[in-house]
C-alpha cells in the first residue's frame, strides 16, 4: 500500500529516529536482563557478528505464556511459543539457540526479508527506463534481497510497551547501492505482542529514489513443535495460483487451484497430495507457490491462511493487507543442519509469506511493487494464535 500524503513527515522522522540511534542498540522502557516475567520485555546479549557489532535477543512474554524471542540480526524471530490444547506450551516455529549458525544460515529461518522477497527473474529489472542487474545468488535468479538481504543485517532495536501491549521496533537505512538495488530506503518493523495472543508485524519504509519493495517474515512453523508438518491442515482463500517455469519464477498467467492439489479453499492435510503428478508440483519439489488471496479489498486486513494441527490442537491464522502469499512446505531443508531442538529435517516446517508477487518488478499485469519518493511503503500481517 503507498500513501503519498504521509511521506514527508515520516520520512523526516525516521531519519532523525535513525540517525539519532545509529550507535546503540538497545533502549526503552520496561526492559529487564535475563529470564522475562509476563507482561514484560527483557533483553540479553545473544552474541557478537563477525565485524564486532552487538546481536541482542529481546524476549516479549504475555500474561498467558506466550513468548516471542527476536534478535536484532536479520530481525529474526528465534522461538515462538504458545499454548496447546491442554496449555502446554510449545515452540512452535524452526531455527538455532547461538549467532553463528544465524550468519552462515541459507534457509532464512524466522528472518525479516527485502528488499525484495522471493525471486526477480534473471536478476535484473527495468524501472523507468533504467536496468538493474541484482546479484544471482539463486541460479540465473535473484532471490530474497541478495547475498546480504535484510536477513543478513544487524537492524537497530527499541523495545517498548503500550499498556498490556508489548513490542519491538526494528529499524534499517538499506543504502543507495545496497544488493545493487536503488535508493536510500529507511525501513521500520514493528513487532508486538498482545494477551489475545497476536503477534502483530507492521511494515513501513520509505525511499530518496525510484526503487522496488516487497517485503515479508520467513519464520517455518510447525504447530505440532517436532516431526513433518504433513498432517498438519490448511486453508488458503484463493482461488488461483501463479504458475511457474521451472526456476520457480511466475509464468506470468494466474492457474486456477479447483480440481488440483492445490485447492486449499477447504482445509486439506498438507500431505494428502504433496506427492501428486501435478508438474507445478514438480517444479517446487513439494508446494512453493503463490497463491493470490481472494480479498474484499486487495490491501484489506484479511485472512491469508489458517493452519491447524490435529494432535496439538494448536491453529495459526495469518491475516494480511499483501494481496499473495508464498505456501512453501519446506523441501529445501535437508537435514544437513542441527537446529535448536534437533536436525532441520526435510519437511519439518512450512513458510507461509504474504507478499506481492515474485517477479511483479518484470510483470507489469501484477500489482506493482515500486516505491517513489514521498511515497510510504506499508503493509501489515498478525499472526493469531488459538487452539481447536
Ligand atoms: C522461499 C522460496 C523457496 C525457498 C525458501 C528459502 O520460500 O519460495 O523457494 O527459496 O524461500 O529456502
Amino acid at each position: 500500500m503507498r500513501n503519498f500524503f504521509l511521506g514527508n513527515a515520516i520520512t523526516v522522522l525516521m531519519v532523525i529516529v535513525l540517525t539519532s540511534c545509529a550507535a546503540t542498540h538497545q533502549q526503552g522502557h520496561t526492559l529487564s536482563q535475563g529470564a522475562v516475567s509476563p507482561g514484560a520485555v527483557s533483553q540479553q546479549y545473544f552474541g557478537t557478528l563477525p565485524n564486532g557489532e552487538t546481536v541482542t535477543q529481546y524476549v516479549m512474554r504475555n500474561a498467558n505464556g506466550m513468548e516471542v524471542s527476536i534478535i536484532t540480526f536479520g530481525g529474526i524471530i528465534t522461538s515462538l511459543k504458545v499454548p496447546d490444547k491442554n496449555g502446554v506450551i510449545g515452540d512452535v516455529v524452526l531455527g538455532y539457540d547461538s549467532l553463528q549458525p544465524y550468519v552462515d544460515d541459507q534457509y532464512y529461518l524466522g528472518a525479516l526479508i527485502g528488499r525484495y522477497g522471493n525471486r526477480i527473474g534473471g536478476a535484473t529489472f527495468t524501472l523507468d527506463g533504467k536496468s538493474y542487474s541484482l546479484d544471482a545468488n539463486d541460479g540465473k535468479n535473484h532471490l530474497h534481497g541478495g547475498y546480504q538481504g535484510f536477513n543478513k543485517k544487524n537492524w537497530h532495536a527499541t523495545a517498548f510497551q503500550k499498556g498490556k501491549t508489548l513490542g519491538v521496533k526494528m529499524q534499517l537505512l538499506s543504502k543507495d547501492g545496497d544488493q545493487k538495488y536503488p535508493g536510500n530506503l529507511t525501513v521500520e518493523v514493528v513487532y508486538t505482542l498482545t494477551d489475545d495472543n497476536v503477534l502483530d508485524i507492521a511494515y513501513q519504509a520509505i525511499t530518496d529514489a525510484p526503487t522496488v519493495v516487497n517485503l515479508t517474515q520467513h519464520s517455518y512453523f510447525n504447530l505440532a513443535t517436532s516431526g513433518t508438518i504433513l498432517d498438519h491442515e490448511l486453508t488458503i482463500p484463493a482461488a488461483n495460483i501463479t504458475p511457474v517455469d521451472k526456476s520457480l519464477i511466475p509464468t506470468g498467467d494466474l492457474l486456477p487451484v479447483a480440481g488440483s492439489p492445490f485447492d486449499f479453499t477447504s482445509p486439506v492435510a498438507i500431505g494428502a497430495r504433496i506427492e501428486h503428478e501435478h508438474p507445478q508440483l514438480h517444479y517446487g519439489l513439494g508446494y512453493d507457490h503463490n497463491f493470490i488471496l481472494d480479498k474484499s479489498a486487495p490491501s484489506a486486513l484479511e485472512l491469508g491462511a489458517r493452519l491447524t494441527d490435529p494432535s496439538s490442537g494448536r491453529v495459526l491464522e495469518i491475516f494480511t493487507e499483501e494481496p499473495a502469499i508464498q505456501f512453501y512446505s519446506g523441501n529445501f531443508l535437508d537435514g544437513t543442519k542441527m537446529g535448536k531442538s534437533g536436525t532441520l529435517n526435510y519437511r519439518t516446517g512450512l513458510c507461509l509469506e504474504p507478499q506481492h508477487s515474485p517477479d511483479s518488478p518484470n510483470l507489469p499485469d501484477f500489482p506493482s511493487t515500486v516505491l517513489r519518493p514521498g511515497e510510504v511503503y506499508s503493509t501489515k500481517m498478525s499472526y493469531r494464535f488459538s487452539t481447536l
